[in-house]
């Protein structure tokens, strides 16, 4: 997988030192495309991006399958939420690694150039259309399961719907925040969402992180802080009611779970493409 197939002709020898144009590799995948660029963040999680194909359209939030040629010479697929919003030339996608991982313990290898399989077809359900209107918009994630939110925190639609947009992010330790603080550090510069929604918008974001296994500034799940009362109160906001709250969930099971359960206990209803309401559960894609 880390080979590109070599160019069918090969340059003329004095061709070598002018200006070539650059020759594209030829693609040897199915639904092939081109990695651009990687980043580590911890040893376990890192992100990449890839080429996205041109006629592929999708709603920030929406999942794919993405994936390997596996050693049995058969396409090695899993749904990978896309971490680019909508309107991005290009994909991003945030993993974990799992060294026995069928597939991350490869995918974590990736260099640009490289190729990926990607098959167009998004779907999901952390998506706007899902939501009824509502005036606060909660992004609940553990892990990777910011992925999708990091699409959706640059989707101009988050900010035309919402008053404020509260982002929690329960990670293990401290290194796990990283992708997450440096997405939302980013959108204070973030030219298009400056050009069409003001100077002012990223106000309306929220940030609450927590980190359960290593000393952060705020510790515990975020479960616990909300039954405990405690990330209302340092948040300085009421407990999400089904009129003002919208809520998109994306992490682990059990988490999805959990909050889901919580969600109901407040009065939200889980709302679908088909039938909008005020909150939407996916599950985090683990190897
Ligand atoms: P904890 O360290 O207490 O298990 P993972 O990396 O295993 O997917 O977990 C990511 C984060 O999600 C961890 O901080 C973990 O906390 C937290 N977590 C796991 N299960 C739950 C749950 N049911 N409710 C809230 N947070 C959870």
């Amino acid at each position: 997988m880390n080979e590109v197939t070599p160019v069918t002709e090969a340059p003329k020898p004095d061709a070598q030192k002018t200006d070539a144009p650059k020759i594209k590799p030829v693609p040897t995948l199915p639904d092939a495309q081109t990695v651009t660029e990687v980043k580590h963040y911890t040893d376990r999680l890192f992100s990449f991006r890839c080429t996205r194909p041109a006629t592929m359209r999708f709603r920030s939030g929406e999942f794919v399958m993405i994936g390997l040629m596996g050693d049995n010479g058969k396409p090695l697929l899993r749904a990978y939420s896309i971490a680019s919003p909508s309107w991005d030339e290009e994909l991003e996608f945030y993993s974990i690694k799992v060294q026995d991982g069928p597939l991350t313990s490869k995918l974590q290898h990736i260099q640009p150039g490289d190729e990926i399989i990607l098959r167009p077809k998004p779907v999901g359900t952390l998506v706007h259309d899902a939501l009824l209107p509502g005036k606060r918009l909660w992004f609940f994630a553990t892990g990777t399961g910011f992925a999708p939110f990091a699409s959706l925190l640059r989707e101009p639609q988050t900010y035309e719907d919402y008053d404020e947009v509260i982002i929690t992010h329960t990670c293990r330790e401290v290194g796990e925040l990283t992708y997450g603080r440096e997405l939302i550090e980013s959108l204070k510069t973030d030219e298009l969402l400056h050009e069409l929604m003001g100077p002012d918008f990223h106000k309306k974001i929220r940030y609450y992180p927590t980190t359960t296994r290593e000393e952060s500034p705020k510790m515990g799940r975020i479960t616990d802080l909300m039954r405990s009362g405690e990330c209302f109160a340092d948040l300085g906001v009421p407990v999400l009611n089904k009129d003002t709250d919208r809520a998109m969930v994306c992490g682990n099971l059990a988490f999805n779970l959990e909050i889901k359960e919580m969600l109901e206990g407040y009065g939200l209803e889980e709302g679908a493409n088909s039938d909008p309401k005020h909150y939407v559960v996916e599950k985090a894609f683990l190897d």
